[in-house]
């Protein structure tokens, strides 16, 4: 396979560094051999917020989304590696924790409570323009 370093921006959610697995997130990253570039803890605000889930406007769960990603810090991690979109979100798992397979970081920890927006822990960019995006809004 051909060697293509990509770069993509991972989020520890709010639920994750509120439960403390900030560190277990950056374990998991930096066992499969990726790089971390640049790392900051941000309180997001509705504007930057709004920005990065632009795509999700109007779903039923884009405000609660939106609130809960307000409701504490956020921390925001620039990570380099080959095919590391795509790696990445293998790590996370799929976006539902329930069905999400054991062995991925959503899968082990996150949760699902319903109604209220799924905890999923964390946040990986789905393709190469939307990381451009994102972490140009998140790193400036
Ligand atoms: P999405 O971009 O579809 O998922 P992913 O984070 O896997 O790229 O959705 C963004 C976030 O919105 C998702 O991480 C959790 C939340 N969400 C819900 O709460 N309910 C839903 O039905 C979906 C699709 C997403
Ligand atoms: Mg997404």
């Amino acid at each position: 396979m051909t060697t293509v370093i990509e770069e993509t921006l991972v989020l520890v959610k709010p639920d994750g560094v509120a439960r403390n697995l900030t560190g277990e997130i950056l374990r998991r990253i930096e066992a499969k051999g990726y790089s971390l570039v640049d790392l900051r803890l941000v309180q997001a605000d509705r504007e930057l917020l709004a920005k990065h889930y632009e795509e999700h406007e109007g779903k039923p769960f884009y405000e609660p989304l939106i609130e809960f990603m307000q409701s504490g810090p956020t921390v925001a991690i620039r990570v380099a590696g080959n095919r590391v979109i795509e790696g990445f979100r293998s790590l996370a798992g799929t976006t539902d924790p329930t069905t999400a397979a054991p062995g991925t970081i959503r899968g082990d920890f996150g949760r699902d409570w319903g109604l209220k927006v799924q905890q999923n822990l964390v946040h990986g960019s789905d393709s190469v323009e939307s990381a451009e995006r994102e972490l140009a809004l998140w790193f400036g």
